[in-house]
């Protein structure tokens, strides 16, 4: 029996393969970034095949630099960038269109559409969702009716959907599996979260063949072996989840009230609200999080579009730094913004907002206002998204979030976890492993062939690496500022 797992994190700008363990430890990792495709104004796509050559070359890359061999891996872990919509044609396996984003806004008006005609209620008592371009429904609608030829195709059953999971999958075992997991699934706004199926009115009302989908599976169970040209070794894939979900489990925040917070690209704040779904009454998502041994764990989320990207924003188009890195320097040579303010709109505003049309905006800027002023505002409206989450958690869950659970690159920032501690006046804590997205879903293959025994066995594994403490509070109005940054941006779009 292989000694390791092998995690697969396919994101938003980069795949990436890590080997974990038994004891949790990182033994190799291996990284490549892919192109982002932007056709248009607000329109993202990634060519899906680029995404699974990256995605094997470093599984490949990975085991190699850890000095393995491919028997050496007990399981293959799978956790991916969410939403993000792959149509491929099940005969010859190529896509029919590139892969439509999660942060694509190409069918935002005709989500504004779906609201009108008064589906709202439906849609989030069925998915827990907020009608949004976000979700997968509207992209394989868009792609089955703007590529010639695929509502036929479809129709005839022909052409297969798949979030990222799947579509790694169904190349990785050669065409043979064609899967998903209930987390993944639960962000396609076609799923229903009580009955556990694929919804006929919603797929009606979006006008996708049921063909299409995937074969809905729990995220803990083994769906399959890679086929055997592919790794070198016939090896079970046996956990999959979408990142965010994966993350809350590689935070071992398994316990209902538990919360994380994911800086990646976005922001995603999860809280596990335990077996039994609850509608947010405060613009929260209800989500699955992860399905094991048949019991269904369910999250409230605070989906937040942009937060890490504004600082490769900072880099790449403003200029103002040479490497994300440089931003903590750069933004500590002023001791406050002095009242300027970003919101980085720059993918409309996910929660609490949910405004498809919003776009980035900067308030306050006086002639004395400097790039270190800018680069400040750029950090703080990380944090200040991250507070108007959590506000709506803490109202949905009708408790006050004592800590809250952190990862992802930024977390590295200390100026912005100390911000964010004060502002949230809540204990926020990093872990000693920040890879948990990727643990999460090595946690979920290994406990599907027995590698580690149960939840318990992995819980001593999460170590703290830092807590930042609310010490002082923070000055009203700034955070009054803020909010007034806010209103004049969506003032904007109406
Ligand atoms: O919902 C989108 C999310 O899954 C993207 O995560 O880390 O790839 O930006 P990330």
């Amino acid at each position: 029996m292989g000694k390791y797992i092998l995690s697969l994190d396919q994101g938003t700008t980069s795949s990436r393969a890590i080997i974990f363990n038994h004891g949790g430890e990182i033994i190799a990792l291996a990284q490549k970034e892919f192109t982002q495709i932007y056709p248009k104004a607000g329109w993202v796509e990634h060519d899906p095949n680029e995404i699974w050559s990256t995605q094997l070359a470093v599984a490949t890359e990975v085991i190699a630099k850890a000095g393995l061999t491919a028997s050496d891996i007990n399981a293959i872990g799978i956790t991916n960038q969410r939403e993000t919509t792959v149509v491929w044609d099940r005969n010859t396996g190529k896509p029919v269109y590139n892969a439509i984003v999660w942060q694509d806004r190409r069918t935002s008006e005709y989500c504004n559409a779906v609201k009108q005609q008064g589906h709202s209620k439906l849609i989030q008592e069925k998915t827990g969702l907020i009608i949004d371009s976000y979700f997968s429904a509207t992209k394989v609608r868009w792609i089955l009716e703007n590529v010639e030829g695929a509502k036929q195709k479809a129709q005839n059953g022909e052409l297969a959907f798949g979030t990222i999971d799947s579509w790694l999958i169904w190349n990785l075992t050669a065409g043979k599996v064609h899967v998903t997991d209930v987390s993944n699934a639960s962000r396609t706004m076609i799923y229903n979260i009580h009955t556990l199926a694929w919804d006929d009115d919603l797929l009606e009302l979006f006008d996708i063949p049921k063909s299409m989908l995937p074969e809905v599976k729990s995220s803990s169970e083994i769906y399959g072996t890679t086929a055997g040209n592919i790794l070198a070794a016939q090896l079970p894939i046996a956990g999959i989840a979408g990142d965010q979900q994966s993350a809350l489990f590689g935070q071992i925040c398994t316990q209902p009230g538990m919360v994380k917070n994911t800086y990646g690209t976005g922001c995603f704040m999860l809280m596990n609200i335990g077996n039994m779904p609850k509608t947010s009454t405060n613009n929260l998502l209800t989500t699955i999080a992860w399905q094991i041994n048949g019991e269904v764990n369910y999250a409230l989320e605070g989906s937040i579009f942009i937060a890490g990207a504004i600082v490769q924003w900072l880099r790449d188009e403003l200029g103002l730094i040479q490497k994300s890195a440089d931003v903590e320097q750069l933004a500590k040579q002023v001791d406050d913004t002095q009242g300027v303010y970003i919101v980085p709109a720059f993918a409309g505003l996910g929660a609490p907002y949910w405004n498809q049309d919003a776009r980035g905006t900067i308030t306050g800027i006086t002639r004395g206002t400097n790039k270190s002023h800018i680069a400040r505002a750029a950090l703080e409206s990380i944090a200040y998204q991250t507070m108007d989450v959590l506000k709506a958690m803490q109202a949905d869950a009708g408790t006050p979030i004592a800590e809250l659970r952190v990862d992802g690159g930024a977390t590295a920032n200390n100026l912005l976890m100390q911000f964010q501690a004060e502002l949230l006046e809540c204990k926020v804590i990093r872990p000693e492993v920040t890879e948990v997205t990727a643990i999460g879903a090595a946690y979920l293959a290994g406990l599907a062939t027995g590698f580690w025994k149960d939840i318990e066995e992995i819980k001593s594994q999460w170590k703290v690496n830092k807590i930042f403490t609310a010490d002082k509070k923070i000055d009203q109005k700034r955070i009054k500022g803020w909010e007034q940054a806010i209103k004049a941006t969506i003032a904007n779009t109406e």
